[in-house]
């Protein structure tokens, strides 16, 4: 007996033109480069230009994930869109993305989930492919993060960036086991007791403005670590693989400390984790597409490859996937 599991066909990923490095940051906040690598692995972000919105960072990434999938965008029949920073309050950013590529058929929505909101996308995505109410999706994050940081704030504007990263993903008949092609499981939780830890203290019901976004970094780090680990453990528990047999760690990029302390309390080597922090920073929804991407490109993930995402985000929310590419 077949299932139906969700394969990804293509991916692409896209950033702003505008390059900020931490030496122009330490031009208008008290920091300095030496800090901000040490304590992050952070080099430079991308900041989107005046004008430049959400859906157009993740219409660039959807694009360039339906060229690498050679499939056309009137294919498509789902846009799970992740992002925290909407374009405007409602309609969902997602449907203009779907105006933007000219697909006028199926469904398109946000989903928020913050820095977990890729793997919390994936996961929707693949349940709703896995019933065949839809054949070919599209999901997304994208972010621009700049638009909710203070500037004057050097405990957290110096850790994010903009960008966005898609992956194209269709349902397909496999074998029904564990080397199948495609997602093999999903895990997601989430503790809303963590709320106050990382949030943005603004928004339309309760100040009727965007608001600046907040931290307790130290807190966040600790949890970080804990959280990640165990939710990637319910993944291997779910399969029955080991952190030997995983070819590639995409981890969320927040912070190198915390993607290297993570992997090495889970036995992944070091040369199987995908590294892109030190390039963007923080782009939350959109930072594991963006580093999946620069590992595709580059020729690391080959078909075949037993693949593993992980996020931790406010909420707090966090998740893992693991893939067969
Ligand atoms: O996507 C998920 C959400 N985000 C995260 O995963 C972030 C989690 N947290 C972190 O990555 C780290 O906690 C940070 C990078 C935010 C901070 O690193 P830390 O090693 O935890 O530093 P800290 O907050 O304990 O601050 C150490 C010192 C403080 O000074 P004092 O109190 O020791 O005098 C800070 O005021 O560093 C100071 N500091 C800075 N100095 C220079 C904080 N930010 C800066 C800065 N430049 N930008």
């Amino acid at each position: 007996m077949t299932i139906l599991r969700s394969v990804v066909l293509g991916c692409g990923s896209y950033l702003p033109e505008r390059v900020v490095t931490n030496q122009e940051l330490a031009e208008s906040v008290d920091t300095s480069d030496e800090w901000i690598v040490q304590r992050t692995g952070i080099r430079q972000r991308h900041i989107a230009a005046d004008g430049e919105v959400t859906s157009d960072l993740a219409i660039h990434a959807a694009r360039a994930a339906l060229a690498s999938a050679h499939v056309d965008a009137q294919s498509i029949d789902l846009i799970v869109l992740a992002t925290s920073t909407p374009d405007n309050t409602f309609p969902a950013s997602a449907v203009s993305v779907q105006a933007g590529l000219g697909v006028t058929r199926g469904a398109a929505f946000d989903l928020q989930a913050v820095c977990s909101g890729f793997v919390y996308a994936l996961a929707v995505t693949d349940s709703l492919l896995r019933t065949g109410a839809y054949a070919r999706a599209l999901v997304i994050g994208a972010e621009t993060f700049s638009r909710i940081l203070d500037w004057t704030d050097r405990t957290t504007c110096v850790l994010f960036g903009d960008g966005a990263g898609a992956v194209v993903l269709e349902a397909q008949q496999q074998p029904g086991g564990r080397d199948d092609r495609g997602i093999l499981t999903t895990h997601l939780r989430s503790d809303g007791r963590h709320k106050s830890k990382l949030y943005v203290d603004g928004g339309p019901s309760s100040t009727k403005t965007v608001g600046h976004l907040r931290m307790e970094g130290r807190a966040v780090f600790k949890h970080a670590v804990a959280m990640i680990t165990d939710v990637i453990e319910d993944a291997f528990r779910a399969t029955g693989y080991t952190a030997a047999d995983i070819d590639w760690f995409v981890p969320h990029q927040a912070n190198k400390r915390i993607i290297d302390d993570s992997a090495r309390r889970l036995g992944i080597a070091p040369e199987k984790v995908v590294t892109t922090v030190d390039l963007h920073g923080n782009t939350s929804a959109a930072s594991i597409p963006l580093a999946l991407n620069a590992a595709i490109k580059d020729g690391r993930i080959k078909k075949g490859d037993l693949v593993l995402f992980e996020a931790m985000g406010g909420g707090f929310t966090w998740g893992s996937a693991l893939v067969r590419w």
